[in-house]
């Protein structure tokens, strides 16, 4: 950087520059058209900006005022009247075009015209992207032309903030960013069954109870912005162009607020937030007028805080055959002839349309509102595929496109190239309904993103996506990927843990050595100088923790707790590891039925596992777990501990019991102990169940044979795992 700059010294010395038309302009998105020109512009505590007298344009002058002296530390004066050096700021009308800006920047001066003031902010985002990073008193601009214009008018980043709490200023901060990079709607997806996030001052229990869940270690998770934080993020973001469009989700994914307030349910059975992810059956029950009241209420306050014409009604992934076993939902269907409960749903969309229609909102919902019959004035955002889009725009729909842009994406199952090279917009289908592709979002989940790690999955992957609705990605991937890059200093600056490209951000397993019995942790990284910062303490790891890059072998046991850094910037939770020792540690184990790949960990490694899918435990599909452990010689037993897991949603369930045999030459058995547990399929809590086996004497004997009854029926048809990571001898 250092070296480009003194280059573009020499040149406003010399006056003259031949090397000019070689300048690089790293904007993204790509605009229009950019033409390099002769020069530079020299920018310089004298300079001067000017900006039409109107508030907004003002605004935006000490906007950009602000931008500059943050970067370069040059503090430049907003005035009325031109100086010899100058930044104008003008609105032109005959540029044509919603929000087009054309910027100007020669060695006398920076010209920004455009058709609206939305256009003007727009111009100095690309001004501020050509703004040197390291300038000091002085900052070079390369003389440029540039004309640009977006492709869509809906240009959005939505946010879950509810299976994870952000804070506001992380919010204004995705803001800030998203604005840089020319996005226009921030969807905030406020309330769904794992919280509820937005004070309703007329159901105070929908934050009291519905905001806070207690996880299955028992600590309270959650967090809601009060209506104070909302006015001010919304303010916040219109300063920035973005409109906020919030969504409150209805009439599925609202356990959250049945928890607070039971009788909104067809059964108002008592309900706790739930704490896992999925698909829950506590939906609004539809036959009640009660929560047509009560939803209209809610909406009153969220219409009264959001300026935004839209309103998402969510509207996704509603298990509507709850409403069939409800009296008062299939009365309703008989009065109304609705057959079967899609008809429900869309009974249910169109009602809550009419309102907010008399409110002057338009409503928006995930495709899935278009089950049961939909009006062709609400706005459908298409998640599960073009022929989704294709069923909205011929009902007439308008439609925003989200589809492929999930930024909870694995970065390793999305990378940077695949988003840039999938533009879902080049469909012959859209060009036949002009108008009604209003454009994309890409939406950011939470179940696995949270303010630590959510940096990493929206950049740079967002440049992409800028580029697909702002622009129209050209072919040349290399050309984009260069200016993508050039992004990262800048982000850099911002302290920002922008991802990587292509990797997941670490991608951590440990596994044992029986012959050299050592525990290895092999980290696969996403970038060559993250590093693995460790603790043997439990206590959470910092940047003067000790380090690993690739590996680090363990000899004894441990509980490590790691967490990737680069430089001071962590870049994710920490992850824990646990090894214990034992007697059974690196013996051989034979099985009756070998455990399934890739759910065949060890048992007698030492390791003890978290999530059923980090490599260590051994897992069972509709067969016991009939393993025996060769202790290689007599061996007195004070207890046999063998662990297993529990995990619903993965169809995994605890054994029905547990039996403990031993042999001595591995042929006759004697069965020490059977121990029942109790199953509960309808616990949908992750967690790991130790069954001990501990006799009053210890028993000696060279075989150790554990043998499990499993649970035995299917579970909602599929049918279930075992699985166990260890079995600890002593
Ligand atoms: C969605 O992903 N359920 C809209
Ligand atoms: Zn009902």
């Amino acid at each position: 950087m250092r070296t480009r700059l003194m280059a573009w010294l020499g040149c406003v010395a010399m006056l003259s520059c031949a090397g000019a038309a070689q300048a690089r302009f790293d904007i993204v998105p790509e605009p229009q058209r950019v033409s390099a020109g002769r020069g530079a512009f020299l920018l310089t505590r004298t300079t001067r900006i000017t900006a039409p007298a109107d508030r907004r344009a003002q605004w935006i002058a000490g906007f950009l005022r602000g931008a500059v002296r943050d970067q370069t530390g040059i503090a430049l004066t907003i005035a009325a009247h031109a100086g010899h050096s100058r930044i104008e700021l003008r609105i032109d009308p005959s540029i044509k075009g919603d929000e087009a800006y054309r910027l100007d920047v020669t060695p006398e001066r920076v010209t920004l015209a455009a058709a609206d003031d939305r256009g003007l902010f727009w111009g100095v985002q690309t001004l501020r992207q050509l703004l040197p990073l390291d300038a000091r008193e002085r900052a070079v601009i390369p003389s440029v032309h540039i004309e640009d214009a977006p492709r869509y008018p809906w240009r959005g980043v939505m946010l879950d903030t509810a299976r994870h709490f952000y804070p506001v200023d992380f919010i204004k901060r995705q803001i800030d960013l998203a604005a840089y990079y020319k996005f226009d709607v921030f969807h905030w997806h406020l309330t769904d069954d794992q919280g509820w996030r937005i004070q309703i001052n007329r159901y105070p229990k929908l934050t009291g109870v519905g905001a806070w869940r207690t996880e299955a270690d028992g600590s309270r998770y959650g967090g809601f912005y009060t209506q104070a934080q909302i006015r001010d993020v919304v303010d916040y973001a219109r300063q920035r162009n973005i409109m906020v469009v919030p969504e409150i989700e209805m009439p599925g994914h609202t356990s959250a607020a049945i928890a607070a307030y039971p009788e909104l349910s067809c059964s108002g059975k008592q309900i706790k937030v739930p704490t896992t992810w999925g698909v829950f059956r506590d939906v609004d029950c539809v036959g009640k007028d009660s929560t047509f009241r009560f939803l209209e209420n809610v909406l009153d306050e969220v219409t009264a805080l959001f300026p935004s014409p839209y309103l998402h009604i969510g509207g996704d992934e509603v298990p509507e055959g709850v409403w069939a076993d409800c009296a008062p939902c299939q009365t309703l269907a008989r009065e109304n002839g609705l057959q079967g409960e899609a008809a429900l749903h869309g009974f249910f969309v169109r009602r809550i349309q009419q309102f907010l229609t008399g409110k002057g909102k338009t409503l928006i919902g995930w495709d899935e509102i278009m089950e049961g019959g939909m009006d062709p004035g609400a706005i459908v955002e298409v998640w599960r595929g073009p022929q989704e889009a294709a069923k909205a725009l011929a009902n007439g729909n308008r439609i925003i496109v989200a589809g492929p842009f999930y930024m909870d994406t694995p970065i390793d199952d999305m990378t940077l190239e695949d988003l840039y090279r999938t533009d879902p917009f080049d469909n012959p289908l859209f060009a036949k309904y002009p108008g009604k592709v209003l454009g994309g979002e890409a939406p950011l989940w939470s179940e696995r993103a949270d303010p630590m790690n959510a940096d990493a999955r929206l950049y740079p992957r967002l440049f992409a996506v800028a580029e697909h609705f702002w622009g129209s990605p050209s072919s040349d991937y290399a050309a984009f990927l260069e200016r993508a890059r050039a992004q990262e200093a800048w982000l850099g600056m911002q302290h920002v843990a922008y991802g990587p490209e292509d990797k997941d951000i670490v991608d951590a397993r440990v596994s044992f050595n029986p012959t050299y019995r050592r525990w290895r942790i092999r980290a696969a990284r996403g970038f060559d100088d993250l590093r693995l910062h460790y603790t043997l303490d439990s206590s959470p790891p910092t940047t003067q923790s000790p380090a690993f890059g690739d590996v680090l072998d363990l000899y004894a046991p441990a509980t490590v707790t790691l967490a990737p850094f680069r430089g001071d910037v962590q870049y994710q939770a920490s992850q824990v590891f646990k090894m214990v020792s034992n007697l059974a540690l690196g013996k051989p184990v034979t099985y009756a039925t070998p455990p399934a790949v890739p759910y065949s960990g060890a048992l007698t490694d030492g390791i003890l596992g978290s999530q059923y899918n980090d490599g260590t435990w051994a897992g069972w599909e509709g067969a016991d777990m009939d393993a025996t452990i060769d202790m290689d010689q007599p061996t007195p037993l004070h207890s046999v501990d063998a662990r297993f897991l529990q995990n619903v949603q993965a169809w995994i369930l605890l054994p029905r019991s547990v039996s403990f045999e031993t042999s001595d030459d591995g042929k006759s058995w004697t069965t020490l102990q059977t121990i029942p547990l109790t199953v509960d399929p309808n616990d949908m809590r992750p967690f790991v169940r130790d069954v001990t086996f501990m006799p009053a004497t210890p028993v000696t004997a060279r075989y150790v044979r554990i043998v499990t009854a499993r649970y035995g029926e299917p579970v909602g048809g599929i049918q279930t795992w075992i699985f166990s990571d260890e079995i600890i001898v002593k």
